[in-house]
Protein backbone atom coordinates (compact mmCIF):
# COMPACT_ATOMS: atom_id res chain seq x y z
CA UNK A 1 0.00 0.00 0.00
CA UNK A 2 1.30 3.73 -0.29
CA UNK A 3 1.71 3.50 3.62
CA UNK A 4 4.73 0.73 2.54
CA UNK A 5 5.84 3.49 0.59
CA UNK A 6 5.56 6.72 2.02
CA UNK A 7 4.25 6.49 5.74
CA UNK A 8 7.49 5.51 7.71
CA UNK A 9 6.64 7.73 10.81
CA UNK A 10 2.97 6.53 10.92
CA UNK A 11 1.77 3.74 12.76
CA UNK A 12 -1.57 3.31 12.00
CA UNK A 13 -4.10 2.82 8.86
CA UNK A 14 -5.86 5.68 7.52
CA UNK A 15 -9.59 5.98 8.03
CA UNK A 16 -11.49 4.59 5.32
CA UNK A 17 -12.89 8.12 4.46
CA UNK A 18 -9.86 9.66 4.75
CA UNK A 19 -8.96 7.24 2.33
CA UNK A 20 -11.54 8.24 -0.13
CA UNK A 21 -11.62 12.13 -0.02
CA UNK A 22 -7.65 11.60 -0.55
CA UNK A 23 -7.51 10.03 -3.63
CA UNK A 24 -7.28 10.80 -7.11
CA UNK A 25 -6.74 7.72 -8.79
CA UNK A 26 -10.30 7.78 -10.12
CA UNK A 27 -9.35 10.32 -11.92
CA UNK A 28 -5.47 11.31 -12.27
CA UNK A 29 -5.08 7.24 -14.10
CA UNK A 30 -6.01 9.43 -17.25
CA UNK A 31 -2.90 10.97 -17.21
CA UNK A 32 -0.78 7.86 -16.49
CA UNK A 33 0.81 7.85 -19.91
CA UNK A 34 1.97 11.31 -18.98
CA UNK A 35 3.05 10.37 -16.38
CA UNK A 36 5.51 7.64 -17.24
CA UNK A 37 6.93 10.02 -19.94
CA UNK A 38 7.85 12.07 -17.28
CA UNK A 39 9.60 9.31 -15.19
CA UNK A 40 11.44 8.17 -18.23
CA UNK A 41 12.63 11.96 -19.04
CA UNK A 42 13.74 12.77 -15.08
CA UNK A 43 15.31 9.01 -15.05
CA UNK A 44 16.99 9.48 -18.58
CA UNK A 45 18.66 12.74 -17.04
CA UNK A 46 19.30 11.00 -13.68
CA UNK A 47 21.48 9.05 -15.67
CA UNK A 48 23.03 11.29 -17.43
CA UNK A 49 23.82 13.22 -14.49
CA UNK A 50 25.81 10.60 -12.96
CA UNK A 51 23.07 10.12 -10.39
CA UNK A 52 21.85 6.90 -10.54
CA UNK A 53 23.64 4.16 -12.48
CA UNK A 54 23.27 2.98 -15.96
CA UNK A 55 21.99 -0.04 -14.71
CA UNK A 56 19.24 1.01 -12.32
CA UNK A 57 18.07 3.29 -15.15
CA UNK A 58 17.89 0.56 -17.58
CA UNK A 59 15.96 -1.41 -15.24
CA UNK A 60 13.80 1.83 -14.47
CA UNK A 61 12.83 2.48 -18.11
CA UNK A 62 12.46 -1.09 -18.83
CA UNK A 63 9.74 -1.62 -15.96
CA UNK A 64 8.48 1.78 -16.93
CA UNK A 65 7.82 0.47 -20.47
CA UNK A 66 5.93 -2.58 -19.36
CA UNK A 67 3.78 -0.67 -17.18
CA UNK A 68 3.43 1.46 -20.19
CA UNK A 69 1.79 -1.47 -22.08
CA UNK A 70 -0.56 -2.78 -19.18
CA UNK A 71 -2.11 0.43 -19.11
CA UNK A 72 -2.81 0.60 -22.62
CA UNK A 73 -4.04 -2.71 -23.06
CA UNK A 74 -5.82 -2.15 -19.73
CA UNK A 75 -4.52 -4.97 -17.83
CA UNK A 76 -2.86 -2.28 -15.10
CA UNK A 77 -4.27 -3.05 -11.21
CA UNK A 78 -5.24 0.48 -10.13
CA UNK A 79 -5.15 0.42 -6.02
CA UNK A 80 -7.42 3.25 -4.58
CA UNK A 81 -5.10 2.19 -1.08
CA UNK A 82 -2.19 3.96 -3.63
CA UNK A 83 -4.17 7.35 -3.66
CA UNK A 84 -2.57 8.27 -7.21
CA UNK A 85 -1.29 7.83 -10.49
CA UNK A 86 2.43 8.37 -9.28
CA UNK A 87 2.04 5.76 -6.58
CA UNK A 88 0.37 3.20 -8.39
CA UNK A 89 2.65 3.34 -11.26
CA UNK A 90 5.92 4.10 -8.36
CA UNK A 91 4.78 0.61 -6.48
CA UNK A 92 4.16 -1.23 -9.86
CA UNK A 93 7.41 -0.68 -10.32
CA UNK A 94 8.68 -1.89 -7.53
CA UNK A 95 6.72 -5.21 -7.92
CA UNK A 96 8.49 -5.59 -11.26
CA UNK A 97 12.13 -4.39 -10.95
CA UNK A 98 12.39 -3.96 -7.06
CA UNK A 99 14.84 -2.37 -5.26
CA UNK A 100 16.28 -0.36 -8.34
CA UNK A 101 12.50 1.29 -8.71
CA UNK A 102 13.44 3.10 -5.28
CA UNK A 103 15.82 5.13 -7.20
CA UNK A 104 13.11 6.14 -9.67
CA UNK A 105 11.71 9.43 -6.65
CA UNK A 106 15.47 10.95 -6.70
CA UNK A 107 15.60 14.39 -6.81
CA UNK A 108 11.73 14.37 -7.42
CA UNK A 109 8.89 15.02 -5.68
CA UNK A 110 4.98 14.29 -6.46
CA UNK A 111 4.60 18.10 -6.52
CA UNK A 112 6.78 18.47 -9.44
CA UNK A 113 5.87 15.27 -11.01
CA UNK A 114 1.88 15.89 -10.70
CA UNK A 115 2.71 19.42 -12.56
CA UNK A 116 4.74 17.92 -14.95
CA UNK A 117 1.98 15.22 -16.40
CA UNK A 118 -0.88 17.42 -15.73
CA UNK A 119 0.75 20.04 -18.12
CA UNK A 120 1.49 17.35 -20.51
CA UNK A 121 -2.07 16.33 -20.13
CA UNK A 122 -3.15 20.04 -21.29
CA UNK A 123 -0.84 20.60 -23.64
CA UNK A 124 -2.08 17.03 -25.35
CA UNK A 125 -5.79 18.89 -25.03
CA UNK A 126 -4.56 21.79 -26.79
CA UNK A 127 -3.39 19.50 -29.41
CA UNK A 128 -6.52 18.15 -30.00
CA UNK A 129 -9.20 21.40 -29.87
CA UNK A 130 -6.29 23.17 -32.45
CA UNK A 131 -6.90 20.16 -34.96
CA UNK A 132 -10.81 20.52 -34.23
CA UNK A 133 -11.18 23.70 -34.68
CA UNK A 134 -9.30 24.11 -37.65
CA UNK A 135 -11.71 21.02 -39.06
CA UNK A 136 -14.99 23.17 -37.97
CA UNK A 137 -13.48 26.48 -39.46
CA UNK A 138 -13.13 24.37 -42.97
CA UNK A 139 -16.36 23.06 -42.95
CA UNK A 140 -18.09 26.57 -42.31
CA UNK A 141 -16.37 28.19 -44.93
CA UNK A 142 -17.36 25.35 -47.08
CA UNK A 143 -20.69 25.88 -46.18
CA UNK A 144 -20.42 30.19 -46.93
CA UNK A 145 -18.89 29.35 -49.99
CA UNK A 146 -22.03 27.24 -51.42
CA UNK A 147 -24.11 30.34 -50.03
CA UNK A 148 -22.55 33.57 -50.53
CA UNK A 149 -25.50 34.77 -52.63
CA UNK A 150 -28.36 33.31 -50.15
CA UNK A 151 -30.32 35.83 -49.10
CA UNK A 152 -31.77 35.73 -45.35
CA UNK A 153 -32.90 38.26 -42.53
CA UNK A 154 -30.36 39.53 -40.46
CA UNK A 155 -31.37 40.18 -37.25
CA UNK A 156 -31.08 42.28 -34.37
CA UNK A 157 -33.43 41.58 -31.42
CA UNK A 158 -34.41 39.05 -33.06
CA UNK A 159 -36.21 40.97 -35.15
CA UNK A 160 -35.37 41.00 -38.80
CA UNK A 161 -32.86 44.03 -39.16
CA UNK A 162 -31.20 43.67 -43.14
CA UNK A 163 -31.13 41.09 -45.37
CA UNK A 164 -27.64 39.06 -45.45
CA UNK A 165 -26.33 36.16 -47.21
CA UNK A 166 -26.07 32.83 -45.15
CA UNK A 167 -22.79 32.88 -46.43
CA UNK A 168 -21.87 36.16 -44.53
CA UNK A 169 -23.68 34.44 -41.98
CA UNK A 170 -21.57 31.78 -41.51
CA UNK A 171 -18.35 33.33 -42.42
CA UNK A 172 -18.93 35.54 -38.88
CA UNK A 173 -18.27 31.82 -36.83
CA UNK A 174 -15.15 31.46 -39.03
CA UNK A 175 -14.10 34.69 -37.50
CA UNK A 176 -14.69 33.25 -34.17
CA UNK A 177 -13.54 30.15 -33.95
CA UNK A 178 -10.48 31.64 -35.81
CA UNK A 179 -10.15 33.89 -32.58
CA UNK A 180 -10.47 30.95 -30.75
CA UNK A 181 -7.72 28.98 -32.73
CA UNK A 182 -5.38 31.79 -31.93
CA UNK A 183 -6.15 31.75 -28.39
CA UNK A 184 -5.80 28.20 -27.77
CA UNK A 185 -2.35 28.74 -29.93
CA UNK A 186 -1.37 31.57 -27.45
CA UNK A 187 -2.07 29.45 -24.33
CA UNK A 188 -0.47 26.39 -25.51
CA UNK A 189 2.93 28.44 -26.46
CA UNK A 190 2.79 29.91 -22.48
CA UNK A 191 1.87 26.80 -21.08
CA UNK A 192 5.29 24.69 -22.61
CA UNK A 193 7.51 24.98 -19.90
CA UNK A 194 8.55 22.46 -17.62
CA UNK A 195 7.87 22.54 -13.88
CA UNK A 196 9.92 19.01 -13.56
CA UNK A 197 13.12 19.36 -11.21
CA UNK A 198 11.23 22.07 -9.16
CA UNK A 199 11.65 19.05 -6.79
CA UNK A 200 8.74 19.94 -3.86
CA UNK A 201 9.02 23.86 -3.81
CA UNK A 202 12.54 24.47 -2.90
CA UNK A 203 14.84 23.04 -5.73
CA UNK A 204 16.95 20.20 -5.31
CA UNK A 205 20.67 19.50 -4.24
CA UNK A 206 21.29 17.12 -6.39
CA UNK A 207 23.09 18.20 -9.87
CA UNK A 208 19.87 17.66 -12.09
CA UNK A 209 19.21 19.38 -15.72
CA UNK A 210 16.22 20.82 -16.04
CA UNK A 211 16.90 22.58 -19.11
CA UNK A 212 17.89 18.79 -20.11
CA UNK A 213 14.05 16.74 -19.15
CA UNK A 214 12.67 20.30 -20.24
CA UNK A 215 14.21 19.17 -24.06
CA UNK A 216 13.24 15.52 -23.92
CA UNK A 217 9.49 16.43 -22.71
CA UNK A 218 9.26 18.89 -25.55
CA UNK A 219 8.99 21.86 -23.36
CA UNK A 220 10.61 24.98 -24.59
CA UNK A 221 12.37 25.30 -21.28
CA UNK A 222 12.38 24.87 -17.65
CA UNK A 223 9.99 27.08 -15.39
CA UNK A 224 12.16 29.56 -13.88
CA UNK A 225 11.44 29.77 -10.35
CA UNK A 226 10.44 26.36 -8.06
CA UNK A 227 7.68 27.74 -5.96
CA UNK A 228 5.91 28.83 -9.05
CA UNK A 229 6.42 25.85 -10.92
CA UNK A 230 4.47 23.13 -8.37
CA UNK A 231 1.94 26.36 -7.41
CA UNK A 232 0.83 27.50 -10.94
CA UNK A 233 -2.44 26.32 -12.53
CA UNK A 234 -2.59 29.41 -15.10
CA UNK A 235 -2.20 26.67 -17.64
CA UNK A 236 -5.20 24.78 -16.72
CA UNK A 237 -6.81 28.30 -16.49
CA UNK A 238 -6.14 29.46 -19.56
CA UNK A 239 -6.84 26.41 -21.27
CA UNK A 240 -10.62 26.22 -19.37
CA UNK A 241 -10.96 30.20 -20.14
CA UNK A 242 -10.46 29.32 -24.22
CA UNK A 243 -12.47 26.21 -23.84
CA UNK A 244 -15.05 28.08 -22.19
CA UNK A 245 -14.91 31.22 -24.80
CA UNK A 246 -15.14 28.67 -27.56
CA UNK A 247 -18.16 26.72 -25.98
CA UNK A 248 -20.05 30.28 -25.80
CA UNK A 249 -19.26 30.74 -29.22
CA UNK A 250 -20.75 26.69 -30.39
CA UNK A 251 -23.54 27.63 -28.32
CA UNK A 252 -24.32 30.63 -30.18
CA UNK A 253 -24.51 28.89 -33.42
CA UNK A 254 -26.36 25.69 -32.07
CA UNK A 255 -28.90 28.04 -30.82
CA UNK A 256 -28.95 29.54 -34.39
CA UNK A 257 -29.21 26.03 -35.76
CA UNK A 258 -32.14 25.25 -33.20
CA UNK A 259 -34.23 28.53 -34.48
CA UNK A 260 -33.34 27.63 -37.68
CA UNK A 261 -34.71 24.33 -37.98
CA UNK A 262 -38.15 25.72 -36.28
CA UNK A 263 -40.83 25.18 -38.97
CA UNK A 264 -41.52 28.39 -37.97
CA UNK A 265 -37.79 29.42 -39.80
CA UNK A 266 -37.63 26.34 -41.83
CA UNK A 267 -34.12 27.98 -42.73
CA UNK A 268 -32.23 24.98 -42.40
CA UNK A 269 -32.41 20.93 -42.59
CA UNK A 270 -30.66 18.75 -41.10
CA UNK A 271 -30.38 14.77 -42.13
CA UNK A 272 -31.40 11.71 -40.16
CA UNK A 273 -28.13 11.68 -38.94
CA UNK A 274 -28.18 14.91 -37.14
CA UNK A 275 -31.94 14.60 -35.66
CA UNK A 276 -33.68 12.25 -33.16
CA UNK A 277 -37.57 11.81 -33.30
CA UNK A 278 -40.17 11.72 -30.14
CA UNK A 279 -41.68 9.09 -28.39
CA UNK A 280 -45.11 10.47 -28.88
CA UNK A 281 -44.94 12.44 -31.78
CA UNK A 282 -44.51 10.88 -34.95
CA UNK A 283 -43.82 13.94 -36.69
CA UNK A 284 -40.87 15.10 -34.91
CA UNK A 285 -37.55 16.06 -36.24
CA UNK A 286 -35.98 17.31 -33.60
CA UNK A 287 -32.44 19.09 -33.34
CA UNK A 288 -30.81 17.23 -30.30
CA UNK A 289 -27.13 17.34 -30.57
CA UNK A 290 -27.64 21.45 -31.08
CA UNK A 291 -29.62 21.51 -28.18
CA UNK A 292 -27.21 19.24 -26.13
CA UNK A 293 -23.79 21.72 -27.11
CA UNK A 294 -26.03 24.21 -26.23
CA UNK A 295 -26.74 23.16 -22.61
CA UNK A 296 -23.36 21.37 -22.16
CA UNK A 297 -21.80 24.83 -22.32
CA UNK A 298 -22.69 24.89 -18.57
CA UNK A 299 -20.38 22.28 -17.86
CA UNK A 300 -16.91 23.45 -19.23
CA UNK A 301 -18.08 27.33 -17.84
CA UNK A 302 -18.32 25.57 -14.05
CA UNK A 303 -15.16 23.69 -14.85
CA UNK A 304 -13.59 27.31 -15.10
CA UNK A 305 -15.61 29.10 -12.51
CA UNK A 306 -14.60 26.27 -10.01
CA UNK A 307 -10.84 25.84 -10.74
CA UNK A 308 -10.60 29.79 -10.23
CA UNK A 309 -12.43 29.41 -7.13
CA UNK A 310 -9.74 26.71 -5.80
CA UNK A 311 -7.14 28.67 -7.00
CA UNK A 312 -8.15 31.80 -5.37
CA UNK A 313 -6.51 32.91 -2.33
CA UNK A 314 -4.48 29.54 -1.64
CA UNK A 315 -1.38 30.45 -0.81
CA UNK A 316 2.23 28.97 -1.76
CA UNK A 317 3.44 26.51 -2.56
CA UNK A 318 1.57 23.05 -2.96
CA UNK A 319 -1.98 22.43 -1.07
CA UNK A 320 -4.33 19.44 -1.86
CA UNK A 321 -6.53 21.43 -2.85
CA UNK A 322 -5.01 21.71 -6.06
CA UNK A 323 -5.64 18.03 -6.62
CA UNK A 324 -9.29 19.41 -7.29
CA UNK A 325 -7.56 21.08 -10.98
CA UNK A 326 -7.91 17.47 -13.05
CA UNK A 327 -11.34 16.11 -12.96
CA UNK A 328 -13.34 19.40 -14.29
CA UNK A 329 -10.43 19.79 -16.38
CA UNK A 330 -10.45 16.29 -17.84
CA UNK A 331 -14.58 16.65 -18.12
CA UNK A 332 -14.41 19.75 -20.08
CA UNK A 333 -12.18 18.62 -22.81
CA UNK A 334 -14.31 15.80 -23.63
CA UNK A 335 -16.79 18.09 -23.26
CA UNK A 336 -15.81 20.78 -25.69
CA UNK A 337 -14.35 18.18 -28.29
CA UNK A 338 -17.20 15.96 -28.26
CA UNK A 339 -19.04 19.60 -29.15
CA UNK A 340 -16.71 20.61 -31.59
CA UNK A 341 -17.64 17.01 -33.53
CA UNK A 342 -20.98 17.70 -33.45
CA UNK A 343 -20.78 21.04 -35.18
CA UNK A 344 -18.53 19.91 -37.51
CA UNK A 345 -20.96 17.37 -38.32
CA UNK A 346 -24.37 19.31 -38.25
CA UNK A 347 -22.53 22.49 -40.11
CA UNK A 348 -20.96 19.63 -42.85
CA UNK A 349 -24.78 17.73 -43.35
CA UNK A 350 -27.07 21.02 -42.73
CA UNK A 351 -28.97 22.36 -46.11
CA UNK A 352 -29.64 25.56 -46.43
CA UNK A 353 -33.46 25.77 -47.49
CA UNK A 354 -32.69 29.19 -49.45
CA UNK A 355 -36.93 29.39 -50.76
CA UNK A 356 -37.69 29.96 -47.08
CA UNK A 357 -34.51 32.64 -46.06
CA UNK A 358 -35.44 34.96 -49.31
CA UNK A 359 -39.26 34.59 -48.47
CA UNK A 360 -38.69 35.44 -44.69
CA UNK A 361 -36.13 38.27 -45.71
CA UNK A 362 -38.17 40.07 -47.83
CA UNK A 363 -41.23 39.85 -46.22
CA UNK A 364 -40.29 42.39 -42.92
CA UNK A 365 -39.24 45.35 -44.74
CA UNK A 366 -36.00 44.29 -44.15
CA UNK A 367 -34.64 47.10 -46.94
CA UNK A 368 -36.48 49.54 -44.91
CA UNK A 369 -32.51 50.84 -44.69
CA UNK A 370 -31.40 50.91 -48.48
CA UNK A 371 -34.91 53.38 -48.87
CA UNK A 372 -34.09 55.35 -46.21
CA UNK A 373 -30.37 55.18 -47.82
CA UNK A 374 -31.26 56.16 -51.30
CA UNK A 375 -33.57 59.12 -50.22
CA UNK A 376 -30.34 60.20 -48.32
CA UNK A 377 -28.17 59.75 -51.51
CA UNK A 378 -30.74 60.68 -54.58
CA UNK A 379 -32.41 63.71 -52.96
CA UNK A 380 -30.10 64.79 -50.79
CA UNK A 381 -32.07 64.29 -47.72
CA UNK A 382 -30.46 64.88 -44.69
CA UNK A 383 -30.32 61.03 -43.12
CA UNK A 384 -32.90 61.90 -40.25
CA UNK A 385 -35.58 63.45 -42.44
CA UNK A 386 -35.11 60.08 -44.52
CA UNK A 387 -35.29 57.61 -41.27
CA UNK A 388 -38.35 59.61 -40.70
CA UNK A 389 -39.86 59.54 -44.26
CA UNK A 390 -39.45 56.02 -44.74
CA UNK A 391 -41.21 55.09 -41.46
CA UNK A 392 -44.10 56.31 -42.64
CA UNK A 393 -43.68 54.45 -45.88
CA UNK A 394 -43.52 51.29 -43.65
CA UNK A 395 -46.68 51.99 -41.87
CA UNK A 396 -48.56 52.93 -45.25
CA UNK A 397 -46.93 49.50 -46.38
CA UNK A 398 -48.69 48.07 -43.44
CA UNK A 399 -51.89 49.44 -43.73
CA UNK A 400 -52.18 47.86 -47.04
CA UNK A 401 -51.45 44.88 -45.53
CA UNK A 402 -47.85 44.41 -48.05
CA UNK A 403 -44.29 44.98 -48.40
CA UNK A 404 -42.40 48.23 -49.14
CA UNK A 405 -40.98 46.63 -51.97
CA UNK A 406 -44.41 46.02 -53.37
CA UNK A 407 -45.88 49.17 -52.84
CA UNK A 408 -46.81 51.07 -56.21
CA UNK A 409 -45.28 54.13 -57.48
CA UNK A 410 -48.23 56.14 -56.90
CA UNK A 411 -48.56 54.81 -53.02
CA UNK A 412 -44.94 55.80 -52.49
CA UNK A 413 -45.52 59.18 -54.50
CA UNK A 414 -48.21 60.50 -52.47
CA UNK A 415 -45.83 60.42 -49.45
CA UNK A 416 -43.52 62.08 -51.33
CA UNK A 417 -43.79 63.33 -54.09
CA UNK A 418 -40.06 63.72 -55.33
CA UNK A 419 -39.69 60.05 -55.17
CA UNK A 420 -39.26 58.41 -58.64
CA UNK A 421 -39.30 54.91 -60.46
CA UNK A 422 -35.36 54.59 -59.41
CA UNK A 423 -36.01 53.78 -56.09
CA UNK A 424 -37.34 50.24 -56.88
CA UNK A 425 -33.66 49.45 -57.68
CA UNK A 426 -33.11 49.16 -54.26
CA UNK A 427 -35.93 47.68 -52.44
CA UNK A 428 -35.41 44.22 -53.57
CA UNK A 429 -33.67 41.45 -50.74
CA UNK A 430 -30.89 40.49 -53.13
CA UNK A 431 -30.08 44.46 -54.81
CA UNK A 432 -29.82 45.51 -51.06
CA UNK A 433 -27.14 42.50 -50.31
CA UNK A 434 -25.54 43.18 -53.72
CA UNK A 435 -24.75 47.19 -52.60
CA UNK A 436 -23.18 46.59 -49.25
CA UNK A 437 -19.83 46.25 -50.86
CA UNK A 438 -17.83 48.33 -47.61
CA UNK A 439 -15.46 46.13 -46.25
CA UNK A 440 -16.46 43.58 -44.02
CA UNK A 441 -20.10 43.56 -45.48
CA UNK A 442 -22.09 41.00 -46.81
CA UNK A 443 -22.27 41.51 -50.59
CA UNK A 444 -21.57 38.20 -52.69
CA UNK A 445 -18.49 39.53 -54.12
CA UNK A 446 -16.95 40.83 -50.35
CA UNK A 447 -18.01 36.99 -49.00
CA UNK A 448 -16.75 35.21 -51.75
CA UNK A 449 -13.05 37.06 -51.23
CA UNK A 450 -13.47 36.03 -47.05
CA UNK A 451 -13.81 32.66 -48.49
CA UNK A 452 -10.66 32.38 -50.83
CA UNK A 453 -8.70 33.97 -48.02
CA UNK A 454 -10.27 31.80 -45.07
CA UNK A 455 -9.33 28.77 -47.50
CA UNK A 456 -5.43 29.66 -47.44
CA UNK A 457 -5.78 30.39 -43.93
CA UNK A 458 -6.84 27.34 -43.09
CA UNK A 459 -4.20 25.48 -44.12
CA UNK A 460 -2.14 27.09 -41.81
CA UNK A 461 -4.29 26.43 -38.58
N1 LIG B 1 -2.49 13.42 -6.29
C1 LIG B 1 -1.87 14.68 -6.09
C2 LIG B 1 -2.49 15.73 -7.02
O1 LIG B 1 -3.30 15.35 -7.80
C3 LIG B 1 -0.42 14.59 -6.34
C4 LIG B 1 0.39 15.58 -5.58
C5 LIG B 1 0.52 15.15 -4.22
N2 LIG B 1 1.45 15.94 -3.53
C6 LIG B 1 1.43 16.04 -2.20
N3 LIG B 1 2.27 16.85 -1.65
N4 LIG B 1 0.55 15.40 -1.51
O2 LIG B 1 -2.22 16.91 -6.98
Amino acid sequence: TNGGLIRGRFREELDEVMEQINASIGFDRRMATQDIDGSVAHVTMLREQGIISGADATAITGGLDVIRGEIVSGTFAYSVKLEDIHMNVEARLGELIGEAAGRLHTARSRNDQVATGFRLWVRDAHDRTLRLLARLVGVLVEQAAAHTATVMPGFTHLQSAQPVSFGHHLMAYVEMFGRDHSRFRDARARMNESPLGAAALAGTSFPIDRARTAELLGFERPMRNSMDAVSDRDFALEYLSSASLCMTHLSRLAEEIVLWMSPQFGFVELSDAWTTGSSIMPQKRNPDAAELVRGKTGRVHGALLGLLTVMKALPLTFSKDMQEDKETTFDAADTLELCLKATIGMIGDMEARGAAMAAAAGSAHATATDLADWLTRELGMPFREAHHLTGRLVRLADEHRTTLARLTLDQLRGVDPRITADVFTVLGVEDSVRSRRSFGGTSPERVAHEVEQWRTRVEAL
